[in-house]
């Protein structure tokens, strides 16, 4: 079965909470439990996880060399700065697609860089909740080669 880990970066664990006029009201265990549904639609499974530390992050993405057929990531503010991150990615041979709630590149200067772009397969912004579970179906689509 198709394996798609779904990883998210520093502060997305306040989800629903922080932010809401940015980021929307839906909480991150929503966004799991629809990525979950997604992903059993589409005949595959995930592995949604969450952290804010910048080491086990690129730790999972080193497991998804291994155990994983597709990656979903929102790299939250490493997004912006972290080359580590982006090496981690490029380190990927599976399809990658990089996730953000917001439009990134609307908003503040700093933010309409990412260093991670350059690296992933498909880039998801502005569509909040909902760019989750397109990317979801997308990367199950990539790695099945239909994508
Ligand atoms: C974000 C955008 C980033 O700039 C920010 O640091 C986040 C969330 C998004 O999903 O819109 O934490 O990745």
């Amino acid at each position: 079965m198709t394996k798609v880990f779904v990883l998210n970066g520093p502060n997305l664990n306040l989800l629903g909470d922080r932010e809401p006029e940015v980021y929307g009201h839906t909480t991150l265990e929503e966004i799991e439990q629809m990525c979950r549904e997604a992903a059993s639609s589409a005949g595959a499974e995930i592995d949604f996880r969450q952290t804010n530390d910048e080491g086990t992050f690129i730790d999972w993405l080193h497991e998804a060399r291994r155990d994983a057929d597709a990656v979903v990531l929102n790299p939250a503010a490493f997004t912006h700065h972290s080359y580590a991150v982006a090496e981690a990615v490029s380190a990927l041979d599976v399809p990658v697609i990089e996730v953000h709630l917001s439009n990134i590149y609307s908003r503040e200067e700093w933010r309409r860089k990412s260093v991670v772009s350059p690296v992933a397969s498909a880039v998801v912004a502005g569509l909040g909740a909902r760019g989750y579970t397109l990317a979801v179906v997308a990367a199950c689509e990539m790695a099945e080669g239909k994508g």
